[in-house]
């Protein structure tokens, strides 16, 4: 069987790297990079550190609007897919790489497996909710990370085959983790103490390309009452630097700004946060897992179990709100949300079971 995997974003190269290897072993994957990050800090340095292997294909289909990637996705996509013509086509989450991989397949009627599938936030205004609607209903085998968006797929009467596998990001996390945990050197270099610090992500479209919002991002961070280490997602950068805000974070003595950083130098700083404050979904996943308590930056979320065991928050762009929510007990228990660690294996089979719809 030969299997044609598209990935483009920081977040699908973690997923990839619980699938490809193993998925090497019983069939031929084609492994395609759209490009969309492109930086050795968005990009490479994740195919480094978790052993996916090295593209077949790599584009340069980055930057512009998202329709527009999207258009000059599907037609540089399209073609691979008659060249290479696969028995299915692979695709993770809920990006403009996701839809434009799925989209050319299902036009060639190559059958579309999509892991991480029945997500929702419900919110029409997120390009990734458009991905992630279309992408499921193009698809033939949907893979979810967990019974609640399988039960909404089904109630959405998707025509694809619903199959609940775990997350594979929790694999991969649940591998790295304990090995990040002892590394001291990220949070040195960062200058933090165990405990003593919280980590903080953004990138959301929604919180960055507005200035109003971004500047209540800005103000937010600028309220919080203990040391912050910032990595900044190049989209978050380029709209701090544009409204003029950066040297403001740069100059407050508890904010530390870092570039991007690698899967593994993060996960250190994310176990051993005091908490976490974040807009992406994966993050929200990897905190519950970590034991470490998430403040999230929006007002919706996919990844609700992490909200309903008490371990997550939404606090949208609200300061007060989010400095209550850093007081918050821990909860006494963390219940398995997400698969047992083993979702990539469990993709595998999926995907080599024959029939159209795997
Ligand atoms: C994309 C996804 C989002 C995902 C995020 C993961 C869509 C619609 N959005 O958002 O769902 O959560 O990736 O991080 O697909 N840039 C660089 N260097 C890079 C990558 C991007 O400078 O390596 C710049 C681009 O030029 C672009 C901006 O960052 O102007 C945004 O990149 P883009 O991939 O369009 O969207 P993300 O915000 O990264
Ligand atoms: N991540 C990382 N370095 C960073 C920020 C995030 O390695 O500086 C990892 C994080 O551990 C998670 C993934 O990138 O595995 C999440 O990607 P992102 O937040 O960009 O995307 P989202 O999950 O919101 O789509």
């Amino acid at each position: 069987m030969k299997v044609l995997t598209v990935v483009g974003n920081r977040p699908q190269f973690v997923k990839a790297a619980a699938v490809s290897r193993m998925l090497r072993e019983r069939a031929d994957e084609v492994l395609v990079h759209t490009g969309q990050h492109y930086d050795d800090e968005m990009s490479a340095v994740f195919f480094a550190e978790l052993g996916v292997p090295p593209p077949a294909v790599e584009l340069d289909l980055g930057r512009g609007s998202n329709t527009e990637q999207t258009a000059r996705m599907l037609s540089a996509l399209a073609p691979l897919v008659d060249e290479h013509a696969p028995d299915r086509v692979l695709v993770y989450g809920d990006t403009n790489s996701t839809l434009a991989g799925g989209l050319a397949a299902a036009q060639a009627g190559i059958p579309v497996a999509h892991v991480e599938a029945g997500m929702r936030s419900f919110d029409r205004r997120m390009p990734e909710e458009l991905n992630r609607v279309l992408t499921d209903h193009l698809s033939d085998l949907l893979l979810c990370s967990s019974q609640v968006p399988a039960d909404r797929l089904r109630l959405e009467q998707v025509t694809g085959r619903v199959e609940v596998v775990g997350d594979v990001m929790v694999d991969v996390a649940l591998l790295v983790q304990p090995r990040a945990r002892a590394d001291a050197a990220p949070l040195r270099d960062a200058g933090v103490r165990p405990g003593e610090y919280v980590l903080v992500t953004a990138h959301r479209a929604g919180n960055v390309d507005d200035p109003g919002r971004l500047r209540r991002l800005v103000d937010l961070l600028l309220a919080l009452p203990l040391p912050a280490v910032l990595p900044l997602h190049p989209r978050t950068g380029a709209r701090l630097d544009a409204a003029g805000w950066l040297d403001e974070l740069h100059g407050a003595p508890h904010i530390r700004l870092t570039p991007p950083l690698g899967y593994l130098a993060f996960t250190a700083l994310l176990t051993r946060a005091r908490a976490m404050l974040t807009d992406s979904g994966g993050v929200q996943k990897e905190a519950y897992l970590a034991g470490v308590p998430c403040v999230t930056l929006r007002d919706t979320t996919e990844w609700t179990e992490t909200v309903d065991a008490g371990w997550n928050v939404l606090v949208d762009l609200d300061a007060a709100a989010a400095l209550a929510a850093l007081e918050r007990p821990v909860p006494a228990e963390r219940p398995e949300l997400y698969g047992d660690g083993q979702a990539g294996g469990r993709v595998v089979e999926a995907l080599l079971r024959p029939g159209r719809s795997a």
